[in-house]
């Protein structure tokens, strides 16, 4: 007998891996209040070992994406404190997860409303960006100042002015041309979306890309989640027969 995980990895169908993973990581703020701590924002600092465990997980298995729920548009509205928290977490996090991408070959990218970050955050993103861009494996998504419903209107906003300026004819307009103009169309769609804390909806999350993912909740919060806890939504996804509309 090996380890739980060990176990579980062998359970694993490598064949049917999900290739796209995206993360609703739900919970901080309760995994903080349940552990006594003072601030909310203990548990984002303590999602920040999830993220990592995720991340390693991911490459791990040999997936080819994993997009992370970090910051939508509407977080812009917490406290200024919780706020200011996050993105210095996010900046550290962008610089000291360095080593750590480059040994797991992680290729970082980002997808929202970038030009809202503050611009130390910006251009550190822009840093890892360009340090990671030459990394083959993993390609790790954060999603930051992320809406789906803005990603749809950026797009449409897109497709109007190159409509307008001559560049694209309306025939022309179809759902392959409306994926270009999402803001990173060279990822696949998700196959799985994961949420943890036990709540059970989608969060103006991937809304185009999710038409045919699968979902997996869970109850534990995300400071727990582990690959233990990976793997089994990925057992559970390969449970799923998906038909993809068809019979
Ligand atoms: C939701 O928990 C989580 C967030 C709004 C932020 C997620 C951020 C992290 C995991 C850390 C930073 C990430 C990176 C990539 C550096 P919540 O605060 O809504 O929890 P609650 O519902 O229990 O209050």
């Amino acid at each position: 007998m090996g380890s739980p995980e060990q176990e579980l990895l062998k359970k694993i169908d490598f064949d049917r891996l999900p290739q796209h993973v995206a993360i609703i990581m739900d919970g901080n703020g309760r995994w903080a209040r349940r552990h006594g701590l003072r601030s909310r924002t203990q548990g984002h600092r303590a999602g920040i070992e999830s993220v990592r465990a995720a991340s390693r997980t991911a490459a791990e298995l040999g997936m080819k994406a994993l997009t992370l729920y970090a910051f939508s548009e509407e977080n812009w509205s917490r406290s200024k404190t919780e706020v200011s928290t996050l993105m210095s977490l996010l900046r550290r996090f962008l610089k000291d997860e360095i080593p750590e991408l480059m040994q797991n070959n992680i290729r970082l990218v980002a997808s929202g409303r970038l030009f809202r970050l503050p611009d130390d955050c910006r251009r550190q993103l822009e840093e890892t960006k360009r340090i990671t861009g030459a990394n083959s494996g993993l390609v790790l998504n954060l999603a930051l100042s992320y809406g789906g419903r803005a990603e749809i209107v950026d797009a449409a906003r897109q497709i109007a002015e190159e409509t307008v300026s001559g560049r694209l004819k309306p025939k022309d307009i179809d759902e392959a041309a409306f994926t270009r103009r999402l803001y990173l169309p060279e990822l696949p769609d998700p196959d799985l979306i994961i949420r943890t804390s036990g709540e059970r909806r989608i969060s103006n999350f991937l809304l185009w890309q999710a038409a045919y993912a699968e979902f997996h909740f869970t109850e534990v919060l995300w400071p727990d989640f582990r690959k233990r806890d990976f793997l089994l939504a990925i057992l559970d996804y390969q449970q799923r027969e998906r038909r993809f509309g068809k019979t």
